[in-house]
């Protein structure tokens, strides 16, 4: 008989929980979330409260939370979400210390757990954490890839349909580099059912948009008092969909880049073919020489980011 796809998550607070979620009930396989001992009423509690919901809701997954890394065994997709958050004030990069102590530890978990499992890295700061769980993984790069341009772009549609009134299903965008601040809009690449976006919208308008979109991590930080999880989970569940369903989608993903867009050995947004082999192509565009002058900038800071990961583990170097 053939088994459902097997999806760990390694983390169960905001997103790793609300990407269980949407797993389970869009039955993209079994679900199971590992968290820390300290955690442990709550990640079984949360996943036993989802399991619960299954009649309901009507989805047929295996939902279990654990503390215990032997129960990610056999997984295809390994999501880690492990890590701090950013509070107020806070950006993305500040949390580099200590998520990267936490990334390398789940890492190592992984790889001895689940040692042929796509991995989508999700904590921050992400293009530096995916580098960090590549590292010390050791799998091979086309199995690790980070979740940021899915979020980054959705957030760019959203903003686009509200501005025009139409179809959140009927924009079409795609977003280059680092996640949020650093991301490099491609308006030319943005249309509405194939009629060019600045058709609807004025370029200062639309640059208005992609300032907002750029910054839509810490709008929504600054309203809450901690990071999002809706959209990032809508994020990684889209690229949980097309590796286990072997969808072969374009989407965008911190993908490993070997010379593609002139960057060497780092993990960077690109627009990535996902299928069931994790990061089956990069796809090459051709930017023009403003487009490429940002990416090349963008690269650069994902690149400090990864000295200061080199600086605290030099066996990741
Ligand atoms: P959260 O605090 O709600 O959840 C983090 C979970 O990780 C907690 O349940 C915690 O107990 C667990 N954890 C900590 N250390 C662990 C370890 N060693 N092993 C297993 N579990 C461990 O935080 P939230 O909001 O879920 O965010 C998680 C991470 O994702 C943060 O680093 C955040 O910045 C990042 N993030 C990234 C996004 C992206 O687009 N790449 C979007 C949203 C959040
Ligand atoms: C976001 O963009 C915190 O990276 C997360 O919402």
């Amino acid at each position: 008989m053939p088994t459902r796809p097997r999806i760990a998550i390694i983390g169960g607070g905001n997103v790793g929980a609300s990407c269980a979620v949407w797993a389970a009930t869009r039955e993209l396989g079994d679900v199971v979330v590992v968290d820390i001992p300290q955690a442990e009423g709550l990640v079984k509690g949360k996943m036993l409260d989802l399991a619960e919901a299954s009649p309901v809701d009507r989805f047929d997954a295996a939902v279990t939370g654990t503390t215990d890394y032997a129960d990610i065994a056999g997984a295809d997709v390994v999501v880690i979400t492990a890590g701090l958050p950013r509070k107020p004030g806070m950006s993305r990069d500040d949390l580099i210390k200590t998520n990267v102590e936490i990334v390398v530890s789940v890492s190592r978990n992984v790889a001895q757990h689940a040692p042929d499992a796509v991995v989508i890295v999700v904590s921050n700061p992400l293009d530096a954490m995916v580098y960090s769980a590549w590292k010390t993984t050791g799998f091979p790069t086309h199995r690790i890839v980070g979740q940021a341009g899915c979020l980054d772009v959705a957030r760019y549609k959203t903003f686009i349909a509200m501005e025009t009134g139409f179809s959140v299903e009927d924009i079409n965008a795609l977003l280059l580099g680092g996640h949020g601040d650093d991301m490099v809009p491609l308006p030319r690449f943005t249309n509405v059912s194939g009629i060019p976006v600045t058709q609807f919208i004025s370029p200062d308008r639309l640059d208005q948009i992609v300032e907002r979109a750029k910054k839509g991590g810490g709008e929504i930080v600054e309203l809450m008092g901690t990071s999002a999880y809706y959209a990032p989970a809508a994020g990684v569940t889209q690229m949980v969909e097309a590796i286990v369903r072997d969808k072969k989608r374009i989407l965008p993903c911190a993908g490993y880049c070997d010379g593609q867009y002139g960057i060497d050995g780092l993990f960077v947004g690109v627009p990535c073919v996902l299928g069931a082999g994790g990061v089956e192509k990069v796809v090459e565009i051709d930017l023009d020489d403003s487009e490429q002058a940002l990416l090349t900038a963008s690269a650069a800071h994902v690149r400090e980011l990864v000295g200061i990961v080199r600086g605290m583990y030099p066996d990741l170097a």
